[in-house]
């Protein structure tokens, strides 16, 4: 049996844990990627226990790294049916990766970019391949001539909320792009969660990480979603995303996260 791959990355956070769970217990081989070794590890052995599949790998990339996602890319030698953008930060400090890029634009914005453009093309045509790129509700306030608050003051929640409204409207632009191919590109609200991002707003969150999957593995696993792109979902649920409906706007953003390269 052909089984087939996915990619959750985050994958040892709140919700990215319960998500890379539901896509195991699918049968899917999944590859955890993450930052820390000792935690995927952790997080490995707990889901082959928890789903009875042994197919479960893990990635140390640091997906703040322009240079870590592409060597991630050069490694991964398989096609590709499924990948789940889902990790995040929200540093209180303004800080910035070592490639001199704000983190929240790094992590948020260019790691879910960067990520689809070096795995699309293991994603093969008209077999159903999808990309979920997990978002919030709690998004706006996009920048584009100042994304990284160079001339802003840095608050984590207004560099989060603009970033979420990017992983929206470059959910849209990504349909576009890989609709001729029958790739689908849509973008959920998980839950309120307690999780390290919500703390770091000063939050805990009233979900169960398993009710936060819920969307995100609706989007991933569901015959119901099937040829359905660029759409934006809450509480399994097709909703309108008001910043997805100027696609001037839309391919401006871009064209911003495509200037900061591969
Ligand atoms: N929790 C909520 O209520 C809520 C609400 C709306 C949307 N969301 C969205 O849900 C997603 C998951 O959030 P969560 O609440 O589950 O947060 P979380 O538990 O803090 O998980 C985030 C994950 O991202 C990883 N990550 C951060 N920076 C990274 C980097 N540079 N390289 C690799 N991995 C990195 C974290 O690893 P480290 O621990 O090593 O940093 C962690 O595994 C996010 O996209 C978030 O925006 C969450």
């Amino acid at each position: 049996m052909n089984q087939k791959n996915a990619i959750v990355t985050g994958a040892y956070g709140a919700i990215g844990q319960a998500i890379a769970e539901g896509i195991a217990a699918q049968r899917f081989r999944v590859t955890l990627a993450g930052r820390d070794r000792a935690s995927l590890e952790k997080t490995q052995n707990l889901l082959r226990k928890r789903s009875f599949n042994p197919d479960i790998f893990i990635e140390v990339v640091d997906l703040s790294s322009r240079q870590e996602i592409s060597d991630f890319s050069k490694r991964w030698g398989n096609p590709l049916s499924l990948l789940v953008n889902n990790a995040a930060t929200a540093p209180r400090q303004r800080t910035e990766n070592g490639e001199g890029v704000e983190m929240q634009w790094a992590v948020n914005v260019l790691g879910y970019v960067r990520m689809i453009r070096c795995f699309e093309p293991f994603m093969e045509d008209n077999t159903g391949a999808r990309i979920v790129n997990v978002a919030s509700y709690w998004a706006g306030g996009l920048d584009m001539r100042d994304p990284e608050f160079k001339t802003r003051r840095y608050d984590n929640d207004v560099a989060y909320r603009q970033a979420k409204q990017a992983n929206r409207m470059l959910s849209a632009a990504f349909a576009g792009r890989l609709q001729s191919r029958g790739i689908t590109v849509n973008s959920c609200h998980p839950g309120d969660v307690n999780s390290k991002l919500s703390n770091s707003f000063g939050f805990g969150g009233s979900e169960s990480p398993a009710q936060g999957a819920a969307t995100p593995l609706y989007l991933a696993l569901t015959e119901e979603v099937k040829g359905i792109t660029g759409k934006y979902f809450e509480h399994l649920r097709q909703e309108r995303c008001q910043f997805s409906l100027d696609p001037q706007a839309v391919e401006e953003l871009y064209q911003l996260c495509n200037a900061y390269g591969l």
